[in-house]
């Protein structure tokens, strides 16, 4: 490494600290949830809540599994949980969210930052890190993550928080099952380490008692209009209590994702008469509001481009530098450069589907900032092309 060189591992934590923090930024209602990931932590010892048996997680076992569909909220509630669990005295909290770019999705990655992490640097970190460049199966990475894992905990008596957020967005399946089996079997993590994973139901591990499971259900009623009315409010804007009651009353209203989605389309809507009407038209499913908010934005656009920048962004769903997406988007139209305002507008119309990251070289990036919406953005290709 040259000198004045950041290393590696610190350019990667900013990436995932971006995402900790946009995930962190409003987040209503779920204490329960909250609660039961805090008790498994061991973290709730000064003022420990009553639960029944059933609902006590099972200590023995160190692994806790938050189960959702897309959009559920399972990143957030994660991003509130390591918040509360870097207060706890004598404790360290590793996290990595797969997706916030693109190295994050590699099952190495994984291992090599929480390689980084768990060994100071210096000439045993550099022996595990190199051993795992050089070693090309699975097993053979869980043998040295194993023995990093021994290590540190020998080197030091704190409890270690492990967090890892969407798991089944690893770039292979084979990765996915063999982290997840790594984890939750006897005796792979130490005695003081704690690991919350979350995934689809699809990828779910199936062998942790049913204590150690969070299936994330909907919002209640009251934390999707707290979302609903503060969400706005950042923009200066308040529903009457009968347009609040419109809203609440779609089907998905409680669906995070959705109530999110819907009140980034309200902040945005500029007729100020017509917005009770249009509330009443939001569609009430997840993929109608996706298509209808991608159709408005395609017809709006004059300049032709949102259509091309969202195929683009859906080549690249992990983000892609925003230089040099400008730089292709140039290209295709045979010109050098895009002018700076016309791309700023086009960033600007986007807004709401965007998420603004960071790259290893300190870069913004561009994705969608949310999984879903590329899902649908294929979906939806042939409703929303201009006749
Ligand atoms: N408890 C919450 N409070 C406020 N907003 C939330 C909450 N949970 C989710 N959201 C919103 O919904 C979006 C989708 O949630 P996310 O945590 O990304 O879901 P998942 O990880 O299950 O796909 C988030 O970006 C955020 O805007
Ligand atoms: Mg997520």
């Amino acid at each position: 490494m040259h000198e004045g060189e950041i290393p590696w591992e610190e350019t990667e934590l900013v990436q995932h600290q971006i995402f900790l923090h946009q995930k962190q930024q409003l987040f209503l209602g779920r204490d329960l949830e909250v609660k039961r990931i805090l008790e498994f932590l061991n973290m709730d010892q000064v003022n420990p809540i009553i639960l029944d048996n059933n609902d006590s997680p099972d200590q023995r076992v160190p692994v806790y599994q938050i189960v959702s569909e897309p959009g559920r909220g399972k990143s957030s509630l994660m991003a509130a949980c390591i918040s509360r669990a870097h207060q706890v005295p004598k404790s360290r909290e590793f996290y990595h969210f797969v997706g916030c770019c693109p190295s994050s999705v590699q099952l190495s990655n994984i291992v090599m930052r929480l390689c980084c992490f768990l060994i100071p640097d210096g000439p045993v970190r550099e022996d595990f890190l190199m051993k795992l460049r050089n070693c090309w199966r699975n097993e053979e990475m869980k043998d040295i993550l194993k023995n990093v894992l021994k290590t540190s905990a020998q080197l030091n008596n704190m409890t270690t928080y492990i967090f890892i957020d969407a798991i089944n967005q690893l770039l292979s399946p084979s990765d996915v099952m063999d982290l997840s089996s790594w984890l939750s079997t006897e005796g792979f993590l130490p005695l003081s380490y704690k690991c919350v994973i979350t995934c689809t139901p699809g990828s779910a591990l199936h062998n942790l008692p049913s204590s150690n499971i969070l299936d994330l259900d909907l919002l209640s009623l009251d934390a999707a209009q707290s979302l609903a009315v503060q969400y706005l409010s950042r923009y200066c804007k308040i529903l009457s209590s009968e347009q609040l009651h419109e809203l609440l009353q779609k089907s998905s209203s409680t669906n995070p994702l959705w109530i999110s989605l819907a009140c980034e389309e309200l902040r945005v809507y500029g007729v100020f008469e017509m917005l009770t009407k249009k509330i009443v038209e939001l569609a009430d499913t997840l993929q109608g509001l996706l298509e209808s908010i991608i159709q408005r934005l395609v017809q709006e656009d004059d300049s032709n481009r949102v259509e091309k920048t969202l195929c683009l962004l859906h080549c690249c769903q992990e983000g892609i530098a925003e230089q040099d997406l400008k730089g292709v988007m140039s290209s295709l139209e045979g010109v050098s450069e895009i002018p700076t305002m016309h791309w700023a507008s086009l960033r600007r119309t986007l807004s709401s589907l965007l998420r603004v990251g960071r790259d290893y070289r300190g870069r913004d990036t561009l994705s969608f900032f949310h999984g879903s919406v590329a899902k649908w953005c294929t979906s939806c290709q042939d409703s929303y092309r201009k006749p």
